[in-house]
């Protein structure tokens, strides 16, 4: 073991021939190249990146990866949502291929959510499917979307709609590179972190309520159990249920009301941990309503959600727009969506269908 590595958290995602560590540490990209040799790729790499990840963070990792003797190509996009597309996925399979990136070579994503989907769609569809690294730069990629292989593109049709589960060799997550994230992108990483605590681990939403001062000032340990534990929660979910046939679907808490707050306001209003923290309080306020949870509970998880600055209420939207919009989740079964509501602070339940009128009467006392 190397000194860096015994400053890290090392968790493991295990999956048979598919299993993958993922390393968490402060301030530890610049050791990054000898974690890629570890992986015993080929000498080529593409990095994908955007130009305000790239500026913080860029030549950093083209330094280790380099030093470490490997020859890397860059492949930018701009920085956006709407660059989570085919035709940035066409730019980076040219990239790839005038660069001689062959079945051993791999690709490497450095950024948040955006360019990990776009590099690990890329990844898994050139020459059907090369290594891929996840190196996550914001905390809602640390936390969640680097873990457990869904990777995708947009098509206007629909967010995520063309994608693949394809897991990653390895994820290397530097907690450092949080300092420079805006504000608002760090509390939407939160709501994230806060559903981990309600769907699975008590101790970690209590956790969350006595440090939210540390883990707002990004206090190196409790930012790295914030991590670790959000990761090791996804892991076991995803060991558990790769592909999501049932369990893994509990990650969506929040989801379904919150993808319908998002695309009734365009994708304009709300960053999607924002639409996620309003739409675990309507799971709360359903699974209140329908007898399963205690009001003193969605209390509690609705003052979390405050202490970290995340929005409660989606003022100007109606309920019956909200559930109609429920029903073009991709996410909806045979026509039924599935809620997951919660039981009691760390454990919630599948619940096919809720009767309407309940929907309504919650979604109106939150608008
Ligand atoms: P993002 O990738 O757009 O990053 C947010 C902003 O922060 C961008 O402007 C980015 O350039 C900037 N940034 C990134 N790291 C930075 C840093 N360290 N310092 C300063 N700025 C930095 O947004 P996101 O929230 O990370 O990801 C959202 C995407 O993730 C969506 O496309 C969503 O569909 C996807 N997602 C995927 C999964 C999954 O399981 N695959 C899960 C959740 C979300
Ligand atoms: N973000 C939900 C999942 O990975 O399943």
């Amino acid at each position: 073991m190397t000194g860096l590595e015994t400053s890290m958290k090392t968790i493991e995602v295990v999956l048979g021939e598919k299993s993958y560590p993922i390393y968490i540490g402060n301030n530890i990209l610049s050791g990054i190249g000898e974690f890629v040799k570890r992986l015993q790729t080929g000498p080529k790499i593409m990095v994908v990146t955007n130009p305000t990840v790239f500026g913080l963070y860029g030549q950093t990792v083209l330094d280790s990866l380099t030093g470490a003797g490997f020859e890397v190509c860059m492949g930018e996009i701009p920085d956006g949502e709407e660059y989570k597309s085919l035709e940035s996925a066409k730019l980076l399979y040219d990239t790839a291929f005038d660069n001689g990136l062959d079945r051993n070579s791999a690709i490497l994503a450095l950024g948040g959510g955006v360019i990990g989907d776009l590099a690990g769609f890329v990844a898994a569809t050139y020459m059907r499917g090369i290594p891929f690294i996840q190196v996550p730069t914001t905390l809602l990629a640390q936390v969640d979307s680097s873990v457990g292989g869904k990777v995708a593109v947009n098509h206007p049709k629909g967010k995520n709609i063309i994608g693949a589960f394809y897991q990653p060799k390895m994820v290397y997550a530097d907690i450092n590179t949080l300092n420079t994230l805006p504000e608002r992108e760090f509390r939407a990483g939160m709501a994230e972190v806060i559903k981990y605590g309600v769907i699975w681990d008590r101790d970690f939403f209590d956790f969350l309520e006595q440090e939210y001062l540390a883990v707002i000032g990004l206090a190196p340990h409790q930012i790295t159990r914030v991590v670790s534990t959000s990761c090791s929660i996804k892991a076991r979910v995803v060991e558990e249920d790769e592909t999501e046939q049932n369990l893994r679907a509990i990650l969506n808490f929040g989801h379904t009301f919150g993808h319908s707050f998002e695309a009734l306001t365009g994708y304009k209003k709300y960053v999607h941990g924002e639409a996620v923290a309003i739409g675990m309080i309507s799971a709360a306020g359903v699974a209140v309503k329908l007898g399963m949870f205690s009001n003193t509970e969605k209390t509690r998880l609705q003052n979390l959600i405050r202490l970290f600055g995340l929005p409660e209420k989606f003022g100007g939207l109606n309920p019956v727009d909200i559930v109609e919009s429920m029903y073009h989740d991709k996410k909806t079964l045979a026509g039924k969506v599935r809620y997951i509501l919660p039981e009691t602070i760390g454990r919630v339940r599948i619940v096919a269908d809720v009767s309407h009128s309940v929907l309504y009467e919650v979604l109106a006392a939150q608008s």
